[in-house]
């Protein structure tokens, strides 16, 4: 097993008996994953995915990137919340938060996401004087903060490519439907398809995520292999071999004890935005129905120096769930000063890879005593596989934690308000 659950630093919040009374549900929440007789049960494709996805679109995927790689310095990824989130996460976690700095090669910038005219003024400067190509992602393809982007991208490079512009954009959206098809079939632009049983937020291993992993020289054959290995092993109800399981349990426990906020915290800033992921992925997901964890994320030891605070101190409706890379991409060693005017020689000889876990073992004591829950994920290392995994895990575990929670996991109806308003004071027809 990749990923571990370590509780025992639960032990004095929750007892042996509490897991024992939820177990039912539990159970009958995989079986009704497993069955797909619940709510939103038209949206499962992603948990057979790793194992069922589509071969020849996958070698497509693989040919596109490396086209990609060879005649563009960079690549533009339109798309918002679960059609960017989870490739960025990717990205960032295995390549490193300054991957377009350390790479030599083509850059990788993500826009659509906002409707920042300054933002994206920012992505066209980037690619002032370079080659580049856009992947835009969508699968209504009509999302407004991405085809605003998009419309812009596209007049850019067609000014700047004409005919050769339809060579370099790649589009990944639904099958059949939508505008963003439709146009992409008028246009001759290459498609990826977001299967229609995959919804935005549990979409990151289709095209929507691999193509842009691929092009930033992600090995994507390592992602699937460990989602794979995911889905295998965590196919069982059995709560003492299911680490996913219990988890989804575990969080639901706390939620009914009044800790309705859930704090994804890792030691390494390579996280962050899989914090970002994650966010969406429970936030969507769980909160509706007046119901739901509230996900927030920190990095440390970062955010000790500004949510720290509250963490230990403040209103103690929170716990953490802690993202622990046991084997860093990198490590240093700090060297003896023979002057020691910082009085750090205590440290002298020591990996700061010890150090950081010092700070983790120091912090889990503190926040724990201060009334704060902690559970630990033990991952073993920060490449694609362990990243394969952990995806596949979390969405499983999102899946499992909507039904005990007794809401539909996979829908949003939510997000519709903000649009409805916002598009009656732009005056789009239909919405006056
Ligand atoms: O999880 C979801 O369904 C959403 O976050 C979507 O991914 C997001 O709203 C973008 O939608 P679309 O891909 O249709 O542009």
């Amino acid at each position: 097993m990749s990923l571990a659950l370590n509780t025992k630093h639960l032990s004095s919040f929750i007892n042996e008996e509490e897991y024992k009374a939820i177990y039912p549900q539990v159970e009958a929440a995989h079986k009704t994953l497993e069955a797909k007789n619940g709510p939103g049960s038209d949206f499962l494709g992603w948990m057979y995915l790793p194992r069922d996805y589509d071969k020849e679109e996958f070698e497509r995927i693989k040919a596109a990137a490396a086209k990609i790689r060879e005649d563009s310095d960079v690549l533009v990824v339109a798309g918002i919340g679960g059609s960017y989130l989870g490739a960025r996460a990717v990205i960032e976690a295995v390549k490193g938060m300054y991957h377009n700095e350390l790479d030599n090669g083509l850059k990788i910038y993500f826009c659509g996401n906002s409707i920042s005219p300054t933002y994206l003024n920012d992505i066209i400067t980037l690619c002032k004087g370079k080659r580049f190509s856009i992947n835009v992602i969508s699968k209504s393809g009509t999302t407004t903060e991405t085809s605003l982007a998009f419309r812009v991208l596209r007049g850019m490079m067609e000014r700047r490519y004409g005919k050769e512009a339809a060579e370099r954009i790649y589009c990944t959206t639904d099958r059949a439907r939508g505008t963003l098809k439709s146009l992409a079939d008028r246009e001759g632009w290459q498609t990826f398809v977001i299967p229609d049983d995959v919804g935005g937020r549990y979409s990151v291993l289709t095209a929507v995520g691999l193509l842009p992993m691929a092009v930033a020289g992600i090995d994507i054959d390592a992602v699937l292999a460990g989602a794979q290995k995911a889905m295998t092993e965590l196919d069982n109800d059995d709560f003492s071999h299911n680490p996913c399981y219990r988890y989804a349990a575990l969080r639901n426990i706390l939620l009914r004890r009044g800790k309705a906020i859930e704090i994804y915290a890792s030691y390494e800033p390579r996280f962050t935005q899989m914090g970002e992921w994650l966010k969406q992925l429970y936030g969507e997901s769980e909160g509706k129905d007046g119901k739901g964890l509230f996900p927030a994320s920190v990095a440390f030891t970062t955010d000790l120096h500004s949510m720290g605070q509250f963490i230990q101190d403040g209103s103690r409706n929170l716990f953490e769930t802690v993202i622990d890379f046991i084997s860093p991409a990198a490590d240093l060693t700090v060297e003896e000063d023979p002057e020691n005017l910082d009085g750090l020689n205590f440290l002298s000889g020591m990996a700061m890879r010890q150090i950081n876990r010092r700070a983790m073992q120091g912090t889990i004591l503190a926040h724990t005593r201060g009334g704060v829950p902690n559970l630990v994920l033990e991952v073993p290392a920060i490449n694609e596989e362990e990243y394969g995994y952990m995806v596949y895990f979390f969405m499983l575990a999102c899946g499992i934690s909507g039904y005990l929670l007794g809401v539909n996991p996979f829908d949003q109806p939510g997000v519709e308000a903000y649009k409805k308003n916002m598009f009656a004071l732009l005056g789009k027809p239909g919405y006056e």
